[in-house]
């Protein structure tokens, strides 16, 4: 019986490899604390570098709180089984494919009480069993903090390319942010940077600047973490509508500032992933 696990074990651990070395540049979305954005970053990350024809692949691994289908507008759709025994990801639009316990077929009203290994088991086939095929750039949408779920996505990938880490501007938050720099320093991984989410409100009605949560607490954290900073996303009431109707902010062609900030994110990334230190990351 053991010999058994430890073969399939074995197997599982080759077709890891196999499947990531198809992937060029693997980052993971990171925060110290929850609610600050992450989703949303990376849900539009992945549909903007989808519309700049990279082939883009999504992972959610917040087994508790999925809700990269419902922002993605896929919640309906679900994963299926190949003839192989592996999985296909959904397809969100040409060049985009995703994966997420939402599309597993549970009772999205039900919570799932999951420990540990079984958390890391899931993510593990996430990232060994699903046909990726050749993708760009691999996503993954983490829940809150630094816990069981990111460490097992970083034990899982050999290199990560980069972590991403979200914060809001207020003191508390840009705080919990150190940790996930602080993470991503233990365990190797480059940061590619800062973003600084919610940053400053809009008025619809004068179209003044309100700083509802301070502002540059980002900025300030990356100086002094010294990794860069990838920009501010102000608080814009449509990435809610946006999100809540499924359909990514970026989709629309919008000529916002927080339009304008994701464009200038999306820039400081694939310059990232374009310098010759990460260029072939994979190889
Ligand atoms: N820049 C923004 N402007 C307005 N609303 C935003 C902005 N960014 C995110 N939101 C909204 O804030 C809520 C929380 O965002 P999101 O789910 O992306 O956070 P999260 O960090 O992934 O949360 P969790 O830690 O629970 O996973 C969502 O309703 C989202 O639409
Ligand atoms: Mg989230």
């Amino acid at each position: 019986m053991e010999e058994i696990e430890e073969k399939e074990r074995e197997e599982q651990e080759l077709r890891l490899k196999a499947n990531m070395d198809k992937v060029r540049y693997k980052i993971i979305v990171l925060s110290g604390k929850g609610g600050v954005g992450k989703t949303t970053v990376a849900v539009n990350l992945a549909y903007a570098l989808s519309q700049s024809s990279a082939k883009v692949g999504i992972i959610d691994t917040d087994i508790h709180g999925p809700n990269i289908a419902k922002m993605l507008g896929i919640e309906r759709a679900s994963i299926t089984g190949t003839d192989l025994g592996r999985l296909k990801p959904v397809e969100v639009r040409p060049n985009l494919k995703a994966v997420s316990m939402a599309l597993l077929g549970f009772d999205a009203d039900r919570p799932i009480i999951w420990r540990g290994p079984l958390k890391a088991g899931v993510i593990k086939q996430f990232l060994s069993d699903v046909e990726w095929g050749e993708l760009d750039y691999l996503i993954i949408d983490s829940p809150p903090g630094t816990g069981d779920e990111p460490l097992s996505v970083c034990q899982f990938i050999n290199k990560i390319t980069g972590s991403i880490i979200v914060t809001t501007p207020q003191d508390v938050a840009t705080l919990d942010s150190r940790k996930a720099v602080l993470f991503s320093h233990q365990l190797n991984i480059p940061v590619i940077g800062i973003i600084e989410n919610m940053s400053g409100l809009i008025c619809p009605h004068c179209g003044k600047e309100i700083d509802i949560f301070k502002k540059d607490g980002g900025l300030k954290a990356s100086k002094e973490l010294k990794v860069p900073f990838l920009g501010s996303v102000p608080f814009d009431p449509e990435f809610v509508e946006a999100g809540d109707n499924g359909t990514p902010f970026v989709a629309f062609d919008n000529p916002s500032r927080s339009s304008q900030a994701f464009v200038q994110i999306v820039k400081r990334i694939e310059e990232f992933v374009n310098k010759p230190k990460y260029k072939d990351w994979s190889e």
